[in-house]
């Protein structure tokens, strides 16, 4: 139906919505008898709803992505550009923007060196796990094809991606899974398993070692871990945890596999999360912050020796990667890319990223100062979590519906949008969420802050 439109009018486009839209991660029920929001337009750290109504957006379009912010006509006009010339071609075949910002993205990954492009951070991570299995077969007989992955990690949404996956909830009622997916335990000092112990980070890795060890090393071929993890409760990894973790995947000759899908990009103050740790992953996936929401795109990034085990056969028709992304084609993905790496080089913003995130955790851990509720404040850069208990003392984690009303009151409040761990590990649905855009101010982080602040005191009164 072509519906001509006030300019001021959404009614029909909620109207078109309430009746037609299946949303993400939503309980439809409530729309039945509500409004469901719709986001008009966007600027900078700001958004508009239909009812012309202003919010900042403290979670990047919900879900850790716009890390430019809205509203950058470079990156529109490069796209524009680039699609009148060239829109698609499949990824057998070059195509400019795709070799240039391949070039340019290798330039921030020392040790890296091949680029394979995709649609989504559940694909790219795909593209990992057929990368294991092939070479498990043409190398190893067979052997060496479990993937192990982290408690509370999430890589993704396909059958598969959740096979990997440490949200027990996004994949609980979705099995039977793809076997050959084996669970490590998180690395969450706050929640340790094993007590007080003194080296908790090791302790951590060590414990990888063990299901290694009772798999048999010969039967595992890689290893995936978010740098830090993001859904599963922002959990930046403990001192030693790293270089442990990069010696066992190294004495068991066990791929690395670091998914960058929310910490690539600057998100966490380095190109890429890794970064901090001087660790060399095998394997790196990124999607979200890669071109900020703007165009559809995702990347698996191997080495060169990686790359080299798939070329080095010619004579074998069988042993080159087999595998195509139909979208990994489109060219908007590597344009808005390579514009939205050039914004972020041109005004600093990594810089900004640490400056701001240690601006914002100083003021996280004074709101722990000042509500008992919250009980742990971590991240780095400009993503950070803040995990809300019902009493200190013994850690009780505080009950979902608690943690949804703080999110609850900040939009109705403060029309400040935060988030939460959301479906993803059976009772600690229990973080408050915040990455900014990395483009964010102090004022902006003064007032993510005081509409916290202002929730928190709210909600428990
Ligand atoms: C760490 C991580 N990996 C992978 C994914 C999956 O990305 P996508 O939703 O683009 O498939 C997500 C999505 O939130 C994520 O947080």
């Amino acid at each position: 139906m072509n519906v001509k439109q006030n300019i001021n009018d959404y009614s029909s486009v909620v109207e078109n919505d309430r009746n037609h839209i299946w949303h993400h991660l939503s309980q439809h029920k409530k729309y039945e008898t509500v409004d469901p929001l719709v986001i008009i337009e966007g600027k900078g750290m700001r958004v508009w709803n239909q009812a012309g109504r202003e919010h900042l957006d403290a979670v990047s379009g919900g879900v850790w992505t716009v890390n430019v912010g809205y509203g950058r006509t470079k990156i529109a006009d490069a796209v524009r550009d680039q699609l009148v010339k060239m829109n698609y071609f499949a990824g057998a075949m070059g195509t400019i923007p795709g070799a240039n910002f391949a070039e340019r993205l290798i330039e921030k990954m020392p040790g890296m060196s091949r680029v394979y492009y995709s649609n989504s951070g559940s694909e790219a991570n795909e593209k990992a796990y057929k990368i294991v299995r092939q070479l498990s077969h043409q190398k190893h007989g067979g052997k060496k094809h479990k993937i192990l992955f982290r408690e509370r990690d999430y890589h993704g949404t396909t059958i598969t991606a959740l096979s990997s996956g440490g949200h027990t909830q996004r994949g609980a009622a979705y099995g039977p899974f793809t076997p050959g997916f084996v669970s490590v335990p998180h690395c969450l000092e706050y929640r340790s398993q094993w007590g007080d112990v003194e080296d908790y980070g090791v302790r951590a890795a060590n414990a990888i070692e063990e299901v290694i060890l009772r798999e048999g090393a010969d039967t595992v071929g890689g290893l995936i871990l978010e740098p830090i993890t993001a859904g599963g409760g922002v959990i930046v990894p403990p001192q030693g945890y790293w270089d442990r973790v990069q010696e066992i995947c190294k004495k068991y000759d066990i791929i690395l596999i670091i998914d960058e899908v929310v910490c690539g990009m600057g998100r966490t103050g380095t190109w890429f999360g890794y970064q901090h740790y001087g660790i060399q992953p095998d394997i790196v996936t990124m999607a979200k912050g890669v071109a900020s929401g703007y165009a559809a795109i995702s990347c698996t990034v191997t080495t060169e020796a990686l790359f080299n085990e798939f070329k080095s056969n010619a004579d074998d028709p069988m042993s080159y990667f087999r595998d195509i992304s139909t979208f990994g084609g489109c060219t908007a993905g590597p344009t808005a890319a390579l514009a939205n790496l050039e914004i972020l080089e041109e005004e600093n913003l990594l810089a900004n990223t640490t400056a701001m995130g240690d601006y914002m955790l100083d003021a996280l851990e004074g709101l722990k100062a000042k509500h008992a509720m919250v009980g742990d404040v971590r991240g780095k850069g400009l993503f950070t979590g803040v995990e809300l208990v019902a009493d200190r003392d013994s850690k009780a984690p505080m009950d979902e519906s608690v943690v949804q009303a703080v999110v609850a009151d900040c939009f109705k409040e403060s029309a400040v949008v935060i988030g939460a761990t959301n479906r993803s590990f059976e009772g600690f649905n229990n973080t408050l969420c915040f990455s900014p855009a990395l483009i964010a101010t102090k004022d902006d982080i003064d007032e993510i802050i005081n509409a916290v602040d202002g929730a928190l005191t709210r909600v428990v009164n």
